[in-house]
C-alpha cells in the first residue's frame, strides 16, 4: 500500500458518511410527497448525533436544493460536519475554470467558504481528464476545497486522473463509485485493489442499493416510481441473501439487514454513504458502526451475492 498524503488522511479515518441525494430529489426519490425538509433535517441531526459527520451532495441533486438545506442545517447546529459536493462536467463546461466557478456557486448555496472533497461527477470524455484535474487543482490552489476527488471512474480514466493531479502537485484523494453487494463491480474489476494501492479513498455510493438490501421489499412489496422498473424483478433472486443477511445480524445482538450491509462495504474497505430520508434512516445506518462482521461472513456474504445475476448500474 502506497504511502496515504497527509492531506487526504482525514478521508481514510472517516469509516462512514451521509448521502443527501434524497434532500430536494423528486425523480427517484419523490421528495417533497413522501417526505420533506423536516425528514431529511432530522436526519442530518441524526447522523450528526451518532458521529457520523461526512455529508455528500452535488450541485445536481435538487437542482441545488440539496445544497441549500445543508447550508441551512448547518446553521442550525454547533456540531462540525465535513462536506463533499459534486461538479458536473456539462459539455459546454469545457474551460480549466469552470470547475472553480462551479465551486464557487457550491459554497454560495452552503454558506461556506471552504469544502472538504470536491469531486467530478462523471467523467466526460468530451472534455477530457487534464483540463478536468487541472480546473481540480485549481480549486484546491485557490484554497477553496481541502481535497479533490472524482466519481464514477473506471480503471484507465482513475489513473489518467491520478497522474494529471500529480503533475500539479495534488493528489487524488477518492474515487466515488457504485459498491454494495448487489454491485461488486469495482471489487472485481480491480478497481478497490488499486484505489487501496495509491492510497485513494473508495467512497461507496448506493450502497443498500437503493433499499433492496434493507430487506423492506419483496416481490409482494416492490418499492414504488422509478425503481421499480429497475429492481422489481429481481428481488426474488435477492430474498436468499437477505435471509443470510438476517441470520448474520442476528448473530451480531440483532443487527439489521441494512446494518449488515454497510458493514460489509466497510470490512472491504471502502467508506458507505448511505442516503437516509429520516432520523430513523440515518439512526439505523449509525448502527452499522462500532462492530464487525467476520472473515468468514464477509466471504458467506460475497457467496451469496455471487448467485445474484442482477446487471450493474455503472457505465465506467
Ligand atoms: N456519484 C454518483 O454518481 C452517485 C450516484 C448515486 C448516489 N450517490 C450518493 O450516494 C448516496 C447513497 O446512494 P443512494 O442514496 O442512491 O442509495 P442507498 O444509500 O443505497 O439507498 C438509500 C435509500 O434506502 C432507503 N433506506 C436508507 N436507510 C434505510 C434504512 N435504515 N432502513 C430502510 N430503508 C432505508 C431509503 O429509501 P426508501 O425509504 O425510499 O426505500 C433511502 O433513500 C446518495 O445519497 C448520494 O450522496 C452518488
Amino acid at each position: 500500500m502506497t504511502e496515504i498524503s497527509d492531506e487526504t488522511r482525514f478521508l481514510h479515518a472517516i469509516e462512514m458518511g451521509l448521502g443527501a441525494m434524497q434532500w430536494g430529489d423528486r425523480a427517484i426519490w419523490q421528495y417533497g410527497r413522501e417526505y420533506g425538509v423536516e425528514e431529511v433535517g432530522q436526519a442530518f441531526r441524526a447522523s450528526l448525533d451518532a458521529g457520523v459527520r461526512f455529508v455528500d451532495t452535488a450541485e445536481l441533486y435538487g437542482n441545488g436544493l440539496s445544497e441549500r438545506l445543508l447550508g441551512r442545517f448547518l446553521q442550525e447546529t454547533d456540531q462540525p460536519a465535513l462536506i463533499a459536493t459534486k461538479f458536473f462536467p456539462w459539455p459546454w463546461r469545457f474551460s480549466k475554470q469552470a470547475p472553480l466557478r462551479a465551486l464557487r456557486g457550491s459554497l454560495a448555496r452552503v454558506g461556506v467558504e471552504r469544502i472538504d472533497l470536491y469531486q467530478i461527477h462523471w467523467p466526460n470524455p468530451l472534455i477530457g481528464s487534464d483540463r478536468l484535474m487541472d480546473g481540480l487543482a485549481e480549486c484546491v490552489k485557490a484554497g477553496l476545497t481541502r481535497t479533490v476527488g472524482v466519481s464514477n471512474y473506471g480503471h484507465a480514466r482513475m489513473l489518467a486522473a491520478y497522474s494529471a493531479l500529480e503533475r500539479n502537485g495534488v493528489p487524488l484523494a477518492a474515487n466515488q463509485v457504485h459498491y454494495s453487494l448487489l454491485n461488486r463491480t469495482v471489487e472485481k474489476d480491480g478497481i478497490l485493489a488499486r484505489c487501496n494501492e495509491l492510497g485513494i479513498r473508495m467512497i461507496a455510493y448506493c450502497p443498500l442499493e437503493r433499499g433492496m438490501l434493507t430487506g423492506k421489499y419483496t416481490p409482494e412489496n416492490p418499492p414504488a416510481g422509478r425503481r421499480a422498473s429497475k429492481y422489481a424483478k429481481f428481488l426474488a433472486s435477492v430474498q436468499p441473501l437477505l435471509k443470510y443477511m438476517t441470520q448474520v445480524g442476528q448473530d451480531h445482538g440483532g443487527k439489521s439487514c441494512a446494518q449488515v450491509a454497510l458493514n460489509w462495504t466497510i470490512c472491504k474497505g471502502a467508506m458507505p454513504i448511505p442516503g437516509a430520508k429520516n432520523a430513523a434512516q440515518a439512526e439505523q445506518n449509525a448502527g452499522a458502526l462500532g462492530w464487525r462482521l467476520t472473515d468468514e461472513e464477509v466471504a458467506r456474504l460475497d457467496f451469496a451475492s455471487d448467485a445474484i445475476a442482477m446487471p450493474t448500474m455503472t457505465a465506467h
